[in-house]
């Protein structure tokens, strides 16, 4: 495995086409484009690691994996009452549907589900106290306590989230929000400004693989949690990461995709550079190498 990531890697260093970095949060758009790194986490805990692989990024949508895994844990199948499963076929940020559909968002990793997945285990605490939580959890699952929120990207986007204040404030309109809209984004926009690099990521993607040494949540909310990394965790490139990848994946705009082997890995890939979709682009390329290299996929 070392050898095969290696020359990933080494491919990926000379790739000329490496996306567009996110720049509607201006922190992120100072990220260089050329880092690249990729880990994957064994259940035993063993990992193995090429290229910037210990360079923290902001997770930003990966976060909506660990909310979903704590309101699934809290409220169980009354969350869907809230948010769908099915997936949306229009951009992370899409306000559209929301309208068309009385304010319940298609599936948790579109903002405006993740919205309602935050408000949900807010409840009535404070957003700190629910951040320390998401915080407490994230470390359990990584194994690791340094892992941290980067307050200057929280800012960066609070200051410049006009599309998630809109969502927020059709949401509470609808009465999907039980909190104040303020309240709810200033959860959100911090969840989504967590930090870990390659390996921290995969080793916190090790509750997801199935494996009785890595169980975290029930066996039924890994599988609901892959289900939905699978049909909706690339957004309107689901599809073609799922043609092309053949695994469960959940991307990020800082450039990171956490991808789940089943019963065998849990694979972290960060490039920065973004494609059409808002996903790593390298990182789709990566994800797609490793897969078929390994021979991993859940359809074969
Ligand atoms: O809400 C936002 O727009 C960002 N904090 C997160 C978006 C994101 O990562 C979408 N994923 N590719």
């Amino acid at each position: 495995m070392e050898v095969i990531l290696g020359e990933i890697a080494t491919a990926m260093a000379s790739e000329a086409d490496r996306g567009r970095v996110a720049d509607f949060i201006p922190e992120l758009a100072r990220v260089d484009p050329k880092l690249f790194g990729i880990a994957v986490a064994l259940p035993t805990g063993q990992t193995i690691t090429s290229g910037d692989a210990r360079v923290p990024f902001s997770i930003q949508s990966i976060s909506k994996v660990f909310t979903l895994a704590m309101g699934l844990g809290r409220l169980g199948d009354e969350l869907w009452m809230r948010v769908g499963r099915e997936p949306s076929g229009l951009a992370f940020n899409s306000i559209l549907q929301l309208e068309q559909e009385g304010g319940r968002p298609r599936n948790p990793f579109v903002n405006a589900g993740a919205i309602v997945v935050t408000d949900a285990i807010l409840a009535a605490n404070q957003p700190r106290e629910l951040l320390a939580e998401l915080l407490r959890f994230v470390r359990a699952a990584a194994g690791d306590d340094d892992i941290h929120i980067n307050k200057r990207v929280a800012k960066s986007e609070a200051n410049n989230a006009h599309r998630n204040w809109a969502l927020a404030h059709m949401l509470k309109a609808r009465n999907n929000l039980r909190n104040d809209p303020h309240r709810v984004l200033g959860a959100y926009f911090h969840q989504c400004a967590i930090e870990m690099n390659c390996v921290q990521l995969a080793c916190a993607g090790r509750f997801l693989i199935g494996a009785p040494e890595t169980a975290l949540i029930s066996v039924e909310n890994v599988r609901h949690i892959n289900a939905l990394m699978m049909t909706c965790g690339h957004y309107d490139g689901s599809g073609e990461f799922a043609c092309r990848v053949g695994l469960p994946g959940k991307s990020g705009v800082g450039g990171g995709i956490l991808v789940v082997v089943p019963g065998r890995a849990s694979v972290a890939i960060w490039s920065p550079g973004l494609n059409d979709q808002g996903n790593s682009a390298l990182g789709t390329t990566a994800a797609e190498r490793l897969a078929r290299h390994m021979g991993w996929t859940v359809f074969s």
